[in-house]
């Protein structure tokens, strides 16, 4: 009788130490499958937690989410880019942030914060100033930015390390710098946005410098907290001037300067890179960043068989936003081996997946998700 080794396939429900024990260690979630930022416009104008947005969020850490993300929050005022965005930006968002970190520990989550900064995406008419990037570059029906000056730059470092700091004093376990997507930290590593030639422009050293400083600022504000950075590794939609080598790159010097998670943006995770047909961005960024960092990969993730093959390829864990938008208990119903469910979904479905009008209004303008 001949014995073949077994091949252990990872699964999403191992229980997952956020940060390496190298790093530090002691923060550990349930399991594998994280709730990706999803704006959904539910927060109070003036940026405080609404019981709309808590309940969403609740009801995923109740229905067995190993981390819940918020949705993109905004740091500095004229960072805001959405009606109903959340805030992070003064203390006046303290006491709603706490009852959140509070009720997503109760439901058994990790909880983490996306701090965020629009640029040149951000809403004059929402924030009531005027909008800045990299570069004063023209986007359709986008106003055209302030170039950022020193002054600007400085201020916006201090924003997202006291946006840090009040995570950590609401009691969250992570943050995360939204540096994908076109916004703004993502705006300074473009080669499309940003045109400067000082000392944030031009090399992908200075392009990479204010992500690179805003990690550090916001490291010493909130030592505590797992340091989550979010990557568009190329184009993609409103992601422009990327480079995968050059994203790499960055990914080195992120795990250099103490990283603890890798959350790649991918769209559609399955897929091989656009630069290179033969590589998959999860082994390639593997390699780039080592195993003390980990990696999570989102993308067009729906069953659990979608799931496990990012992991295969190596990632630590996969984040959701769809899927989990339609199901709360989605890691629930995966363990029970029952099919997930797929849009379009009523509006009645979608609040009784507790999405608030808002929210549900919101899904309205993605195409194909609402039945009406
Ligand atoms: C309604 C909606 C809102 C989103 N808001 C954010 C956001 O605030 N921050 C962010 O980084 N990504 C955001 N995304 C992107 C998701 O986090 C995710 O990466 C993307 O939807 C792909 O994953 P999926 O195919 O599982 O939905 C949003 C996506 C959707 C559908």
């Amino acid at each position: 009788m001949s014995y073949r080794p077994r091949v252990t396939t990872p699964s999403i429900f191992d229980p997952f130490e956020l940060r390496s024990a190298a790093r530090g260690g002691g923060v550990i979630a349930r399991n594998r499958v994280w709730l990706a930022p999803l704006t959904n416009q539910q927060s109070h104008a003036d940026g405080t937690l609404s019981d709309d947005e808590l309940g969403f969020l609740a009801a995923r850490a109740d229905g067995g989410f190993g981390v819940v993300e918020t949705c993109a929050a905004y740091v500095s005022l004229d960072g805001k880019a959405w009606p109903g965005e959340l805030g992070v930006h003064d203390d006046t968002t303290l006491p709603g942030l706490t009852r959140l970190a509070t009720r997503l520990r109760e439901g058994g989550a990790r909880s983490c914060v996306q701090l965020f900064h629009g640029g040149l995406r951000a809403t004059p008419s929402v924030s009531g100033l005027p909008t800045i990037s990299a570069s004063a570059v023209e986007e359709p029906e986008l106003t055209v930015p302030l170039a950022a000056t020193e002054d600007d730059l400085a201020r916006v470092i201090a924003d997202f390390a006291a946006a840090a700091a009040r995570c950590e004093a609401a009691g969250f376990d992570a943050i995360e710098l939204h540096g994908a997507h076109g916004y703004l930290l993502s705006q300074f590593l473009s080669t499309h946005y940003n045109r400067r030639d000082d000392r944030w422009g031009g090399s992908l050293e200075n392009r990479a410098r204010l992500l690179r400083e805003v990690l550090a600022a916001v490291k010493r504000a909130a030592p505590e907290l797992v340091l989550v950075v979010r990557l568009s590794p190329e184009d993609f939609g409103q992601a422009k001037g990327l480079d995968l080598d050059e994203s790499l790159q960055v990914a080195r010097w992120l795990a250099d300067d103490g990283l603890d998670v890798l959350h790649l943006s991918l769209w559609r995770s399955a897929l091989p890179t656009a630069k290179r047909p033969d590589a998959h961005a999860i082994p390639i960024f593997r390699e780039a960043v080592g195993r003390q960092v980990r990696i999570v990969s989102a993308g067009a993730i729906w069953t659990r068989e979608e799931a496990e093959a990012q992991l295969a390829l190596g990632a630590d864990a996969i984040a959701l936003g769809r899927a989990a938008i339609v199901d709360p208990r989605w890691p629930e119903r995966a363990r029970e081996g029952l099919e997930p469910l797929r849009p379009p979904r009523t509006a009645e479905e979608l609040r009784a997946a507790a999405l608030g009008e808002a929210f549900v209004g919101y899904m309205r303008r993605w195409k194909g998700f609402v039945a009406d």
